[in-house]
């Protein structure tokens, strides 16, 4: 029998857009043969010194821990755009990571990444390049989308060859379209396969 690769695919949401993002990536992930994924958040960044949130939110999946992240055979990392680059919680989370940069935990696994933006000009790209530096430096494997992916030519909303993306719309209330949809779950696929494939499964 298969050992079951888990996949973390974490990300942070203000508005709900890129946690739609993260079901459809993890729908990808889900549909590759012995790999399942492990979705989770982290909690908002207090502006008040030392305040504390409970460690289980009121709604949606569970907030990382280091051992989440630990246990996956890859991860894929969401974050809504701000000023072009990741939301604050998800950076606040990924810096208290140093344990598993020194102890090499995460070296050699894969990665992709996803954003939502309001605007389609509003920086998915710079965005996903940089939270592609962090994982850099733990040493993990990046993957994009490759143009065999043909959505990646006729989008007219999201969807990168640098990871998946969505455009939201001022409010944040546009739809993820069929597009997009195909393209987060094709990143999942596609990060399940290498990880499973760097397992030796
Ligand atoms: C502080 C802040 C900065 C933002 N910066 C950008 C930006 O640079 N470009 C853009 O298109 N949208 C920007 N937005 C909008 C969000 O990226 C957009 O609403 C996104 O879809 C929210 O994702 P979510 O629904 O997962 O929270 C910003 C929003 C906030 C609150």
């Amino acid at each position: 029998m298969k050992n079951m690769n888990e996949i973390l695919v974490l990300y942070y949401s203000r508005y709900g857009s890129t946690a739609q993002m993260a079901q459809q990536i993890a729908c990808g992930i889900d549909s590759v043969d012995a790999c399942a994924a492990r979705i989770r958040t982290v909690p908002p960044v207090s502006t008040v010194c030392e305040a504390t949130a409970d460690t289980i939110p009121d709604e949606g999946p569970p907030y990382a821990t280091l051992d989440d992240l630990r246990e996956c055979s890859g991860l894929a990392l969401g974050s809504p755009t701000r000023f072009g680059n990741m939301a604050a919680p998800l950076k606040y989370f990924i810096d208290s990571t140093s344990s598993l940069w020194l102890s090499g935990a995460l070296a050699g696994r894969p990665a992709a990444v996803f954003t939502s933006t309001s605007s389609l000009h509003g920086g998915q790209e710079a965005t996903l390049l940089a939270m592609m530096l962090p994982l850099l430096h733990h040493g993990m494997l990046l993957l994009g989308l490759p143009y065999s992916e043909t959505e990646l030519l006729t989008t007219t909303s999201g969807g990168t060859p640098y990871g998946a993306s969505h455009t939201a719309g001022t409010d944040s209330t546009r739809p993820l379209t069929d597009e997009e949809k195909t393209l987060c779950v094709a990143l999942g696929r596609r990060l399940a396969t290498a990880a499973c494939r760097l397992q030796g499964d």
